[in-house]
């Protein structure tokens, strides 16, 4: 499996503070956070609710001014940036996927996901219609691009919103509770694209959650309380990954594994176990001689 967490970074905050109102009814939102995420790294914001995380992460995206601080997006401040130069950052370097989808009523499947590169001029990467095809394939929604949003699932509105974060390559996703709307298995879903989004293409996800199903893609998981930020302490577990999907194990609690070459291997689902036992030569390094 490939890491791809790198030493770079994308996102990064020096004493972050957002203040709602003034006198005695002031709400400090976010108070004096630093945050470092690096490329390729899955971060998720859990914190109660009214804790300021769609306020954190509204400030990450260049859509909410902080009251003081700063934030770099790729090592660019866009704190210093006048109002102006904001919607080209956040077209070019930020994807954003919102719990209620988001989607342009009035615009069908296709049109929503490339709506983003509209706001760019063209680059020389490969024209917008045909990542948009890609895209579109990939997240399984290729025979829905004609539709309208109304006309979709609550998980089809999200793979399109997905897709549509990503038409301009961005080097961030920002999703602020993307499986909230959801049910159990299609959340699940969800929660695995955007995890290979960020394991297979290198790109940094920063998620504000409830769910703790996304616990378990998570490289990291912070914690906002009062707007106030840490890091959560490790509990007892013992880590592995599933060799299928590379999500993070248990193996002290997990139940299901298959023994291959006289190594044990354990998995996230029985779905996962299945696809091992099918192919595992598809998912192990052989050992040597054999
Ligand atoms: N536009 C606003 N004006 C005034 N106060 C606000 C505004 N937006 C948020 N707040 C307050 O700031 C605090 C943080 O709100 P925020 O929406 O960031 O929390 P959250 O962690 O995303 O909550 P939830 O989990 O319920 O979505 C809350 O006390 C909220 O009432
Ligand atoms: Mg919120």
């Amino acid at each position: 499996m490939t890491e791809k967490i790198t030493g770079k970074t994308v996102v990064q905050t020096v004493g972050l503070t957002k203040v709602y109102g003034a006198g005695h009814t002031a709400v400090r939102a976010v108070d004096d956070v630093q945050l470092d995420v690096r490329e390729g790294e899955l971060v998720l914001i859990m914190g109660p609710s009214g804790s300021g995380k769609t306020t954190l992460l509204s400030m990450l995206g260049g859509l909410l001014r902080p009251t003081s601080g700063q934030i770099f997006i790729s090592g660019m401040e866009i704190t210093s940036m006048n109002e102006s130069g904001l919607p080209d950052i956040r077209a070019r370097k930020i994807g954003f996927i919102f719990q209620a989808f988001n989607l342009l009523s009035s615009l069908t499947v296709q049109e929503n996901v490339l709506y983003p590169s509209t706001l760019i001029p063209p680059g020389e990467a490969k024209p917008a219609k045909e990542r948009a095809s890609e895209l579109l394939s990939r997240l399984g929604i290729h025979q829905r691009k004609h539709y309208l949003p109304r006309d979709l699932s609550g998980g089809e509105k999200q793979r399109v919103a997905i897709a549509r974060s990503l038409i301009n390559e961005p080097k961030l996703i920002l999703a602020d509770e993307p499986t909230g709307n959801l049910d159990s298995k299609t959340g699940f879903e969800v929660m695995m694209i955007l995890h290979d989004i960020a394991r297979d293409e290198g790109r940094t996800v920063v998620i504000v959650t409830h769910d703790p199903r996304l616990e378990d893609v998570a490289d990291r998981i912070l914690w906002l309380e009062d707007g106030k930020l840490r890091d959560r302490k490790e509990e007892t577990h013992s880590w592995v990954r599933d060799p299928v999907c590379g999500m993070k194990v248990d193996q002290w609690t997990a139940t299901f594994f298959a023994t291959h070459q006289d190594v044990r291997h354990f998995f996230c689902t029985q779905r996962c176990l299945d696809r091992f036992q099918e192919r595992p030569d598809a998912y192990v390094v052989p050992a040597e001689g054999s």
